[in-house]
C-alpha cells in the first residue's frame, strides 16, 4: 500500500504552484460547485485533501470569521503552504489536520459526527486507496442536511490534440495508468453509488468539459502539468524520453497552429445531501 506522502504528482513547491494556477482555470466550476452545495455565510466547510489549500482559503473568504474551513491534508510540505498563505491572507478561522483521509474520522475527533454544513473534494478521489470509506466517513461529519461536493477528473485516455499528436495520447494514458496503480481513474462513475452507500441523496451528477485553441488561459494546461508529470513518467518507465521529447516539439509546434485544439479530460461533479 503506498503511503499518501509518495502521491504521484508529488509536492514539491513547483507543484503548489501548478495547483495554483490550476485551481484559477477550474475556480468557476469551484465557486459553483459550492453554490450549489449551499456554502455561505457561517457555513463550516471541511476540505478533503486541501493541498496548498488554494481551495480552502477561497471557501474561508466565502464563508467569512463567523465561519469555519477545516483541511485534512497527508503531505507536510502543503500543511506548511496551507498555514503560511492562511496566515498572510488574515484566515484565522481556515486550518488544517495533518493525516491520511482515510482516518477521516479519528483525525476530527469530537467534529467527526454532524460537525459540519458541507464537505468539499477536488482532485482526490481518484488518488485513494478506499475512496468508499473517505465518503462514508465525510457523511458522518455532515450534519442533516448537509451536502458534499465531489469534483474529479474521469477520462484521462480522451484528451485529444488536433493535428492528432501520437505522443499526447501516450502521455495521457500513461498518466492514467500510473494513478491507477494506487487509486482509480474512474472513481467519479462509482461515487454517485458510493454517495447512496454512504445514506446520502444524490442530487446532482454531470461532466464539465472544457477545450482550449492557442491562446485560450486553458491552453497552457498541460504545459504546466507535463513539466513536472512527464519526468516522472520517463523515470519509472512508462514512456521513453523520445516519447517525452515527441510530444515537446508536437506541442510547440501545435501553439503555434492557429488550427489547433485541445480537448482536455472532464471534471465530473457529484453532490449528495444528508437527508
Ligand atoms: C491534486 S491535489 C488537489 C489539491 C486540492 N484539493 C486542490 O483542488 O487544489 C491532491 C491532494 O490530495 C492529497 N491526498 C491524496 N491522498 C491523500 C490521503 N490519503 N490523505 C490525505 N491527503 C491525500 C495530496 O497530498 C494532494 O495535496
Amino acid at each position: 500500500m503506498a503511503d499518501h506522502r509518495d502521491y504521484v504528482l508529488g509536492t514539491d513547491t513547483s507543484e503548489a504552484e501548478r495547483l495554483g494556477v490550476q485551481h484559477r482555470l477550474w475556480s468557476d466550476t469551484a465557486f459553483a460547485a459550492w453554490h450549489r452545495a449551499g456554502v455561505r455565510l457561517g457555513s463550516r466547510v471541511l476540505d478533503l485533501g486541501s493541498g496548498p489549500g488554494w481551495t480552502s482559503h477561497d471557501i474561508a473568504q466565502l464563508v467569512g470569521p463567523s465561519g469555519r474551513v477545516v483541511g485534512i491534508e497527508g503531505s507536510p510540505a502543503y500543511i506548511d503552504a496551507f498555514r503560511e498563505r492562511a496566515s498572510a491572507l488574515g484566515l484565522a478561522h481556515a486550518s488544517v489536520i495533518e493525516g491520511d483521509l482515510h482516518e477521516l474520522s479519528s483525525l476530527l475527533g469530537g467534529d467527526a459526527e454532524g460537525a459540519f454544513d458541507v464537505v468539499y473534494t477536488r482532485w482526490v478521489p481518484c488518488f485513494l486507496r478506499d475512496p468508499a470509506t473517505v465518503i462514508e466517513q465525510a457523511a458522518r461529519a455532515l450534519k442533516p442536511g448537509g451536502r458534499i461536493a465531489v469534483q474529479d477528473y474521469w477520462g484521462y485516455e480522451i484528451m485529444r490534440m488536433v493535428p492528432r499528436s501520437q505522443a499526447f495520447e501516450q502521455i495521457a494514458a500513461a498518466a492514467g495508468a500510473s494513478i491507477n496503480e494506487t487509486g482509480d481513474t474512474g472513481v467519479m462513475g462509482k461515487m454517485p453509488g458510493m454517495m447512496r452507500a454512504a445514506g446520502l441523496e444524490v442530487e446532482h451528477f454531470a461532466p464539465i468539459s472544457k477545450a482550449a485553441r492557442p491562446g485560450d488561459a486553458i491552453w497552457d494546461w498541460p504545459a504546466i502539468f507535463w513539466p513536472n508529470f512527464v519526468p516522472r513518467l520517463v523515470e519509472s518507465g512508462r514512456i521513453t524520453q523520445a516519447t517525452a521529447d515527441e510530444f515537446a516539439d508536437d506541442w510547440r509546434r501545435a501553439t503555434d497552429n492557429p488550427d489547433a485544439v485541445m480537448m482536455l479530460p472532464p471534471v465530473f461533479e457529484a453532490i449528495a445531501v444528508k437527508v
